[in-house]
């Protein structure tokens, strides 16, 4: 049973203490605080109950920056075809060969959505959250880098990474401890549409 008050709060202060984290310290992630937040994925709201996922663990430095270089030509052609999306800054951001659009975290978990299950995204994403939370729980920091689809889902790096076609990469999660303070972003106030309550 999940009782207190004190466990209410906490979890509180994990939800509005979460932020994405773009600096890392040179620390690695531990197998066990790996396995943890793969425990937590996993425990996520599942459709159906399918469990339509399955995770990629990376914790290579060296073949983070080869998937970033290979993703950051991939990032401005895809933003090409919607020129909203692309900017100036955007365009030196990524043709700068510097930039390490996996902010040289130690390891990135990419959750991999079994294609023929209905819901497999939202589960994902569900699972993406939980990931998240607990590692802004252990103190690890965390960030969702969607930048990285279009390479991740390249047929030669998906045999590579051995996701199999059943399976596409879903949400790309770095994760690492925080080099800078975590202060959390802000939010709008909820907009509520409608509200009906009995006369
Ligand atoms: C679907 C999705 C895709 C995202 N992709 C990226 C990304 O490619 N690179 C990045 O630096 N941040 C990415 N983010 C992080 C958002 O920029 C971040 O969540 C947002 O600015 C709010 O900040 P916060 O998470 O610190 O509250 C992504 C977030 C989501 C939910």
């Amino acid at each position: 049973m999940i009782p207190s008050h004190k466990a209410e709060i906490t979890f509180f202060e994990v939800i509005l203490g979460r932020r994405s984290v773009r600096n890392y310290q040179a620390k690695r992630v531990g197998k066990i605080s790996i396995s943890s937040l793969l425990e937590a994925a996993v425990r996520a709201p599942t459709a159906m109950h399918q469990e339509p996922w399955a995770f990629v663990i990376i914790n290579d430095k060296k073949t983070l920056k080869s998937l970033s270089d290979l993703a950051k030509p991939l990032i401005i052609a895809k933003a090409k075809l919607n020129p909203t999306e692309l900017n100036q800054n955007m365009k030196e951001l990524f043709d700068n060969p510097d930039f390490n659009i996996f902010y040289d975290a130690g390891t990135l978990i990419i959750i991999c959505g079994k294609t023929d299950s209905p819901f497999y995204s939202a589960d994902c994403w569900l699972a993406a959250e939980n990931m998240m939370l607990a590692a802004c729980a252990m103190g690890l920091g965390s960030c969702v880098v969607e930048n990285a689809l279009p390479a991740l889902n390249l047929n030669d790096v998906k045999a590579q990474l051995k996701i199999s076609d059943k399976y596409t990469a879903v949400a790309p999660i770095i994760i690492g401890y925080p080099n800078q303070e975590n202060t959390a972003t802000t939010r709008n106030a909820p907009v509520i549409l409608t509200q009906i309550a009995p006369n």
